[in-house]
């Protein structure tokens, strides 16, 4: 899967949290960005669907089931260019660090799996994300799709109106798993720029395997990220 805009030469550092629906990515996307806010880094934490006009449109297509797969597909990709554009390169080229909940690994997933039946493949797909940025680290959070459809069911008891989107039914989510997975494979992960995290794990320790593997990075770049060896340093 070849792709053409290469960031890692930029002062910033983009990075990604991917897994699927109810895996934790949001609340570990908050939790490193405030960590790294409260030892003055420059953070933007963002996420897709974005708030543009795009990621609008999108939000209203995740109630509806009907939607071909190829137009999400289409819309994703649009609205990941138009949010690197307007968003993510902007914050790099000033040198902060950016974390997005959700990029270019989520339309591999999700849109190769939605269109299976539709004559939809993931290179295609690929293609379609050819002119996104490239994330220095893709954060894959991992978990069991029954665990994670469990936690959602936990989260959305709590709101009167929930309503679980299109997405959210145990195949789909067994299946997008194992595609997150395989992208992670060397052979598919040409840029080597993914990492796989346990999201059994806590919050704690989940921010401690990310700080840890983000030091290196952000040594050779030059930001100074704290080096915390153990949870109590946190
Ligand atoms: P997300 O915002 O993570 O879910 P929530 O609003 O419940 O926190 O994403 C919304 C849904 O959009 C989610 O089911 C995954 C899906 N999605 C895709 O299908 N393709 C994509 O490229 C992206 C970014 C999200």
């Amino acid at each position: 899967m070849e792709m053409d805009k290469d960031t890692s030469a930029g002062p910033g550092l983009f990075l990604t949290i991917e897994g699927i629906d109810g895996c934790g990515k949001t609340t570990l996307s908050r939790n490193l960005a405030n960590y790294l806010t409260k030892h003055q880094i420059p953070v933007y934490l963002t996420a897709e669907p974005s708030k543009g006009a795009i990621g609008q449109l999108i939000r209203q297509n995740l109630q509806q089931e009907e939607v071909p797969a190829a137009v999400d597909a289409l819309l994703f990709a649009a609205d990941r260019i138009d949010h690197g554009s307007r968003e993510i390169l902007p914050w790099l080229q000033k040198g902060y660090i950016v974390i997005t909940d959700r990029y270019r690994d989520s339309s591999l997933a999700y849109q190769s799996v939605q269109g299976k039946s539709q004559g939809l493949t993931l290179d295609w797909v690929a293609q379609l994300n050819k002119f996104s940025l490239i994330p220095d680290r893709i954060y894959l959070l991992d978990l069991d799709a029954e665990t994670s459809l469990r936690r959602r069911f936990q989260d959305n008891a709590q709101q009167d109106d929930a309503q679980l989107e299109k997405f959210e039914n145990l195949p789909f989510q067994k299946e997008i798993r194992k595609v997150f997975l395989e992208l992670t494979d060397e052979e598919k992960d040409n840029q080597g720029n993914h990492k796989i995290l346990d999201a059994t794990k806590s919050t704690d320790e989940l921010l401690l395997d990310i700080l840890r593997d983000l030091h290196p990075i952000c040594s050779a770049k030059g930001i100074p990220i704290p080096s915390p060896k153990q949870i109590s340093d946190l």
